[in-house]
């Protein structure tokens, strides 16, 4: 099957009530486990990569080519959106040109004047193309240099006006932040997401910051709107994990050394068990 705009299985998940996760790549194995995890549990799913992942795998154009030969060489059936994560205007422009099906413009830093301005021109790029297109309105915290920012709540009336533009799909922060959630962190606002819903109707909302978020908290966003959830850090927390035990237990030490093939197979079973953990929380299983 084709790389494909979010769109269909975002509309279906929002109106079945469950979530599709968009799993963040990093390179190779990153991308065929997540691709043979929702082959074999028959759920769509959506590839992430922010611009530094695009940087570290030599470019979209290069990440579109390995995606879709894999998609090709494996006999993946299921809808697969490949996703540009937090993009710049600049980022978003660049994928759309590579051949991504799906684009996030983060414009959520700018006064929102501009961020509707942005968002706009992207809009009516989007449409032509048939890719879709992901908004953000209210930042999402998480750590830069050391110190964790809360997250942001949005505010609905703004969701509104950038719903309102044609975009596909919304994220909107609602107290959510990237990376670990600290100690003392309040949860999510379900006061705004739910008011937040309530303005933008039929929107699929997007919840980022997906690692760490309890799983009562996780259901209740998805009965209130949520039908895109975002995963990275437990990906990465996973794969380091199993690859440091690997490295510990010091096999395949003799010969040639290690294997790179050896050396990263445990990292791959390891973000396949969390992807298979993520759909079945999230309710995508069998969605496909
Ligand atoms: P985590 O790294 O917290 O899982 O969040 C991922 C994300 O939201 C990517 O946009």
């Amino acid at each position: 099957m084709a790389l494909v705009s979010a769109k269909e299985m975002l509309t279906k998940a929002k109106a079945g009530k469950y979530a599709v996760g968009q799993f963040n790549i990093n390179n190779l194995e990153w991308t065929k486990s997540i691709l043979l995890t929702a082959q074999e549990l028959q759920s769509p799913v959506i590839l992430g990569v922010s611009e530094g992942a695009g940087k570290y795998m030599c470019g979209y154009k290069t990440i579109v080519g390995m995606v879709k030969g894999m998609i090709e060489e494996l006999n993946i059936t299921v809808p697969v959106a490949l996703h540009l994560d937090h993009g710049s205007f600049e980022g978003a422009k660049a994928c759309i040109n590579a051949g991504f099906s799906s684009i996030m413009f983060d414009g959520s830093h700018y006064p929102i004047e501009e961020n509707i301005a942005k968002t706009t021109q992207l809009v009516n790029a989007c449409d032509i193309l048939g890719i879709s297109l992901e908004a953000e309105v209210g930042s999402i915290g998480g750590e830069e240099d050391g110190v964790v920012g809360a997250g942001e709540c949005a505010d609905p009336a703004e969701c509104k006006a950038v719903a309102d533009l044609g975009v596909t799909m919304l994220a909107a922060g609602i107290g959510n932040i990237h990376g670990k959630y600290p100690e003392n962190w309040a949860g999510l606002s379900f006061e705004t997401l739910d008011a937040i819903q309530k303005e933008t109707g039929d929107m699929p909302l997007v919840l980022h910051g997906g690692t760490g978020i309890p799983e009562d908290m996780i259901k209740k966003a998805i009965s209130l709107g949520v039908a895109k959830i975002n995963v990275n850090t437990e990906c990465q927390l996973s794969f380091a994990d199993a690859t440091r035990k690997y490295v510990e237990a010091g096999k395949d030490l003799e010969g040639k050394g290690f294997d790179p093939r050896k050396l990263l197979a445990p990292g791959a079973e390891a973000i396949k068990a969390t992807v298979k953990e993520k759909m079945e929380l999230f309710g995508s299983v069998g969605k496909a």
